[in-house]
């Protein structure tokens, strides 16, 4: 039996949890993001760490996929991922990306845009071993981004490497962070109404300067 069409265009939400101002969002845009990182986490928003990263192609053609953020730092945004794929060569042509995280059960996102670089091979080496071994073993067994011609190429690559490595599971070399180091950072909550707040930081030679955006 079809199922009912879903009437897409009725779905609504008003935001009424929270509101935002100029003084709370204070003068560091990054301490700021771990304030409601740290709120989003005692909400229980699922996947709290799950980032939208988007990069643009040689091509000038943009790309977006979720990945994890692993780190923040004073400098920036850190995740992990495969330097060969194709979110890899990406940014090998076009250092600038964005990204943006929702936390829906806040009614909260941050839109986070700036330059992207390589973490030192050092941090990446530290981070790749305190994975589980199925993911240490998975991130030589995917090809990452690549056409492949079946499920069964994954598995046997990764028997393949679990009989090559035995217990000791180096790093590959085409696998480690990036730390997208922000020159805007927008804090935005939900308001009735549509009447959203947002806070907008933009890196200056000093410091931060602040703003607020029409919703
Ligand atoms: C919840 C979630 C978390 C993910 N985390 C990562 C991650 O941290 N690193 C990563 O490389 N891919 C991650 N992925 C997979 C990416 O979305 C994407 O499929 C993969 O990185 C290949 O993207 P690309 O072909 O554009 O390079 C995640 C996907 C989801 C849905």
């Amino acid at each position: 039996m079809a199922s009912e069409p879903i009437d897409i265009a009725a779905i609504r939400k008003d935001y009424q949890l929270a509101e935002l101002d100029e003084a709370t969002a204070g003068d560091d845009p990054l301490a700021f993001f771990a304030k409601w990182f740290a709120e989003a986490e005692a909400a229980k928003a699922d996947e709290v760490n799950a980032m939208a990263l988007a990069t643009v192609d040689a091509y000038n053609k943009p790309h977006v996929r979720i990945v994890l953020l692993k780190g923040l730092e004073a400098a920036g945004f850190v995740f992990y991922t495969n330097y060969s794929s194709a979110k890899g060569h990406d940014i090998a042509a076009n250092d600038q990306v964005a990204t943006v995280f929702f936390w829906k059960e806040l009614e909260r996102q941050v839109r986070v845009e700036g330059r992207i670089e390589k973490i030192s091979e050092a941090e990446s080496g530290i981070y790749f071993n305190s994975r589980p071994a199925g993911s240490r073993l998975g991130a030589w067994a995917s090809p990452q981004s690549q056409q492949i011609p079946g499920r069964e190429i994954l598995d046997n690559n990764y028997k393949l490497y679990q009989s090559k490595f035995g217990e000791t599971i180096p790093r590959p070399p085409h696998w480690g962070g990036y730390r997208i180091v922000p020159e805007r950072i927008e804090f935005w909550q939900g308001r009735s109404s549509r009447m959203h707040d947002r806070i907008l930081f933009i890196k200056t030679d000093s410091g931060w300067s602040k703003s607020r955006l029409a919703p």
